[in-house]
């Protein structure tokens, strides 16, 4: 992976993965979260979702953590103008403090769900809870192409009862899930493909020109797998 051409490609969007305002506003309810709080988006890239965690907590605190600068840069950018919202550059394995809820949008699987979600029961308040969008298998009997198109990310792939079982062996429970949309999904495909046509406007690299072409597949297979794999978001609390 050429990850300066990747990173030309994953420059300017909106966000960096699936989702959607609607699906943190279900998990602030579900984990109530007080209007006073402090919530915490881990891996929020360049901070796609920070305006609706900062509409759960309009009295409260936002902190985004995320280990790559230009999306610190970016989401720093963003909201300059809000002092409720903090962008930490640190990697979300080292959480400390009392957050009401631990947002992370499709970054759980960078460091497994039970390696986060023991890191992160030392950074909850006593009523806290995590939500987490976190990549599964629709079908116990998924296409070649479906577990393809997962190929190079970390960690395996399970259904969701395989991550309702890791969720339960680390000593949580899961309030409730559901999986993301496909508006979800077109919330990141539609501005990254735009980006690729602004990029292909111009002269490209044949490392950008590769990059753009891998995003361009991704986003077709993501079409042709949609009903067989996906994002289930979960939002779970310790026993
Ligand atoms: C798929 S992207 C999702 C970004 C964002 N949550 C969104 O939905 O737009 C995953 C993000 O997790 C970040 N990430 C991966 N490992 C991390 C770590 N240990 N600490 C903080 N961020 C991390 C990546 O840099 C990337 O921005």
């Amino acid at each position: 992976m050429d990850w300066d051409a990747f990173f030309t490609v994953h420059r300017d969007l909106p966000r960096e993965g699936p989702g959607l305002a609607d699906d943190v506003a279900w998990a602030g309810r579900l984990s109530a979260v007080p209007g006073d709080g402090l919530v915490c988006d881990a891996g929020c890239g360049p901070g796609g979702d920070l305006a609706a965690l900062r509409q759960l907590v309009p009295k409260g605190r936002v902190d985004g953590f995320e280990t790559v600068a230009h999306f610190v840069e970016a989401a720093t950018v963003r909201f300059a103008g809000d002092p409720s919202v903090r962008i930490i550059k640190a990697s979300m394995e080292t959480l400390a403090g009392s957050y009401d809820l631990i947002w992370s949008a499709g970054a759980v699987y960078f460091l497994g769900v039970t390696k986060a979600l023991n890191v992160w029961r030392r950074a909850l308040t006593e009523t806290g809870a995590v939500a987490f969008s976190h990549p599964c298998l629709f079908t116990d009997k998924p296409s070649r192409a479906a577990l393809a198109f997962w190929e190079g990310e970390p960690g395996s792939i399970g259904t969701e009862s395989t991550t309702r079982a890791e969720i339960a062996s680390a000593g949580w429970r899961v309030l409730a899930s559901r999986p993301l949309t496909d508006e979800a999904w077109s919330a990141y495909y539609d501005p990254m493909l735009a980006r690729c046509d602004q990029l292909e406007a111009g002269e490209v690299s044949d490392a950008v020109a590769s990059a753009i072409a891998a995003a361009r597949m991704e986003a077709a297979s993501w079409r042709t797998v949609s009903h067989e794999t996906g994002y289930m978001l979960y939002v779970v609390r310790p026993c």
